[in-house]
């Protein structure tokens, strides 16, 4: 077993205040029903942003916590890596928004661009820098505002995703600690979920507004066979590199998306239920905020004890799939 050098000393989440249920998509002219949302999905509600709720300002609150709980101050943070798939612009990066928000005045800042596995990417990232030498204490955020980039008229996609962050800081340790990562990708299918128009190759232009081709555009059925394929990949992929099997995880946090993925992903592991942390029923797929999202209140509601191994297993847009064994 590889011997731990960066732990997690801290974690928190930003939330919107507003929360949609299933219900409420009715009252914005959308035809779909609260039991064709949960039955596939397992989601009941989500958070969804207000116009001053900035993928920075959920990013910087997570963060405040986490530095908060980790007992580090802005001044002692070396390094910000962010990912997020909802930049609240396309230059610079967000980093440096939450970087000045924060008065994290000796901070490097990047984003990383993986989406719903960008932060397990992102921590990947942050401890090679750590192990290193080049930054002792990283802050690592997951933050999206997806309410900004779903297509409201488009009811395959839209009832899916809420906005959120959350956030870790990262420290060295020799006890405990990350024990073994995964990163894998495939951009030969990169068109199943995607968004076409916006960027370099089709900027905007009256066309892409017209024709709605900046919005997210998902092969649902598609997404959902490979995710399951990869996510069972990344689970044994992260515990064979941490010598460990199911039986030695204490818990499982999946990224969120569809409830009936994360069952799939557990019974490929040979993990029960019980240790599975879900909350894909409160806040929909919030992408790569989903694990920090779920890792803070696992950590906050006692889930997770001293000496526990802790399985992240994440897939995404890309498709990007991406995993992790840590130890508490
Ligand atoms: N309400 C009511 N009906 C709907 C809705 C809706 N919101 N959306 C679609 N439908 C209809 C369709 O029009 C279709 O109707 P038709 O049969 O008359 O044509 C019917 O429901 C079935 O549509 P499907 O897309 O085939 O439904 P499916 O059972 O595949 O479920 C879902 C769709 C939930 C999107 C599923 O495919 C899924 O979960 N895929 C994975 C998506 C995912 O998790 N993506 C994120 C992972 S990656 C990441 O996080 C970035």
């Amino acid at each position: 077993m590889r011997r731990p050098s960066v732990c997690i000393a801290g974690t928190g989440r930003g939330l919107p205040a507003g929360i949609m249920t299933n219900h409420d998509f009715g009252k914005v002219g959308i035809e779909t029903s609260h039991e064709w949302i949960f039955e596939r999905t397992g989601i009941v509600q989500r958070h969804i942003a207000e116009k001053t709720e900035t993928t920075t300002v959920l990013a910087a609150a997570a963060s405040r916590t986490a530095m908060e709980r980790a007992g580090v101050h802005a001044g002692e943070v070396d390094l910000i890596v962010l990912s997020t798939a909802t930049p609240d612009r396309l230059l610079p990066a967000t980093a440096v928004d939450v970087q000045a928000a924060l008065g994290a005045t000796r901070a490097a800042a990047f984003d990383v661009s993986a989406a719903c596995s960008g932060w397990l990417y992102g921590l990947s990232v942050a401890e090679g820098l750590m192990t290193t030498g080049n930054a002792e204490t990283v802050l690592v955020v997951g933050a999206e505002k997806m309410s900004s980039i779903v297509d409201w008229q488009d009811r395959s996609t839209c009832v899916l995703f809420g906005d959120g962050a959350g956030a870790a800081v990262l420290k060295r340790s020799h006890k405990k600690g990350i024990l073994s990562s995964f990163m894998r990708s495939d951009g030969t299918l990169a068109e199943l979920l995607y968004r076409p128009a916006g960027g370099a190759c089709s900027p905007f232009c009256e066309d892409v507004l017209k024709d709605r081709t900046h919005y997210v555009k998902m092969a649902g059925r598609e997404v959902f066979k490979h995710a399951v394929r990869s996510m069972a990949e990344a689970a044994d992929r992260a515990l064979d590199g941490a010598r460990l099997t199911g039986n030695d995880v204490d818990l499982m946090i999946p990224h969120q998306a569809n409830v009936r993925i994360i069952e799939a992903t557990a019974k490929h592991a040979h993990i029960s239920m019980d240790k599975v942390y879900v909350n894909v029923d409160r806040y929909g797929n919030t992408s790569s905020a989903s694990i920090p999202i779920a890792l803070d209140e696992a950590i906050e509601t006692g889930r997770i004890g001293e000496g526990a191994n802790v399985l992240l297993v994440a897939f995404g847009a890309g498709f990007t799939w991406a995993s992790m064994v840590i130890r508490f």
